[in-house]
């Protein structure tokens, strides 16, 4: 055992020496890690993919300049599953969602998004059990609501009071109608690393031209599935947990050094790494989601959709699918069990799943 251990910490000492070129493309703005797909716009362009280049406003911000929408602070980057949250400015999100967010031209999509109606109220009309009240646009003698457009018939009696401004898309249960600090979601699939990240390689390009993308730090991709799930459930699981150790006791340590020079730094790091620590689903809820055993002929589900996009193989015939739920997003069975006692979240679509197996079956069982 404790050979083993100490060929599993040389390996670590090993692949934690970064390479020059990973170096340099590791850059800070305020609090915000820039990394691979993004750069920063001084830095080399191989540092990032195209269209993925923010700026650092005062060393301290990074700004996400969208070609047809204008400049956003950028929130959050979540790497992992590629996710990054942008805010306006001003805090006043919803203005900029209703001058219309227009991707066109960026890597970018919004998650889920639901159309909603903004209206010009007079202060004296009657509260409606869906309007989000928009304080940022609202003034003494009028205020400004948003009303999911699918609910409109329902709210007629709207029209008398309030003046139509203009149907705009929002994501999908915003938390920043109430919070003007939360940004806008923006997800993007290409380059796609996310398994890359999950085994906590590093994503980059393979070579000095073109833009495919490649794995560095991670294991080996040209082993047979067997081997490689083997590897990576023998070995990577294992492997994943004491470099979260290292990591972890790393970051105590800088931590502790940073605690004499600025106490709210270190709660808030705190608080975000508790958050993202504690997210896996436990045993029960993953095996109540359905198993699909493949057949000889490999229909499946959707055709198209015939590789399993945390290993990125192809689903061969006698093989156990495992579907969420909620998105109807199916994997491996053995990849999809694995990645959800890390992560509550589908790896496709980054759906947030509940923990709790009683709502999935009693989803499951009331839409049948
Ligand atoms: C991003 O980088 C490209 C190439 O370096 C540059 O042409 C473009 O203006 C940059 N975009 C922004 C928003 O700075
Ligand atoms: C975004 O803006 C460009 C330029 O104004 C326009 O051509 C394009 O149709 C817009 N896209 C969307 C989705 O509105």
């Amino acid at each position: 055992m404790a050979v083993l251990g100490i060929i599993f910490a040389s390996f670590f000492l090993f692949s934690l020496q970064p390479s020059t070129s990973v170096e340099i493309c590791r850059v800070s703005c305020g609090i915000q890690l820039i990394r691979f797909p993004f750069r920063l716009n001084n830095q080399p362009d191989r540092c990032g993919y195209p269209r993925f280049n923010l700026s650092c406003r005062n060393q301290a911000q990074p700004i996400l300049s969208l070609p047809f929408s204008g400049d956003f602070n950028v929130v959050n980057i979540d790497y992992m599953f590629q996710n990054i949250w942008i805010n306006d400015p001003d805090y006043c999100a919803p203005k900029r969602l209703l001058q219309g967010l227009n991707l066109s031209g960026t890597p970018f999509d919004l998650l889920y998004p639901r159309s909603y109606t903004f209206f010009n109220c007079s202060p004296a009309s009657k509260e409606l059990p869906e309007a989000r009240y928009i304080s940022c646009l609202s003034g003494t003698d009028f205020s400004v609501v948003a009303i999911p457009a699918d609910l409109l018939d329902l709210s007629t009696s709207l029209s008398t009071s309030c003046l139509e401004i203009a149907t705009v898309l929002v994501p999908f249960s915003w938390a920043g109608w109430s919070d003007p600090g939360n940004g806008i979601r923006l997800t993007w699939s290409e380059p796609n690393c996310l398994w890359c990240e999950s085994r906590a390689g590093t994503c980059m390009f393979k070579s000095d031209t073109g833009l495919v993308v490649g794995c560095s730090g991670g294991f080996s991709n040209g082993l047979s599935k067997g081997a490689k799930y083997g590897i990576i459930f023998g070995v990577g699981i294992p492997l994943l947990l004491i470099l979260a150790l290292v990591i972890y006791l790393r970051g105590k340590a800088n931590d502790y050094s940073y605690q004499h020079s600025n106490p709210e730094v270190l709660s808030n790091s705190v608080a975000s790494r508790s958050e993202t620590v504690a997210k896996g689903l436990d045993g029960q809820t993953i095996e109540a989601y359905p198993v699909t055993l493949l057949g000889e002929s490999r229909r499946l589900l959707r055709p198209n959709d015939n590789t399993c996009s945390i290993c990125l193989c192809e689903y061969q015939a006698r093989e156990n699918l495992r579907t969420i739920p909620d998105c109807k997003h199916y994997f491996h069975a053995i990849c999809i069990d694995e990645w959800l006692k890390l992560n509550a979240a589908c790896p496709l679509c980054r759906n947030t799943l509940e923990k709790s197996a009683s709502t999935v079956l009693s989803s499951s069982s009331s839409s049948q």
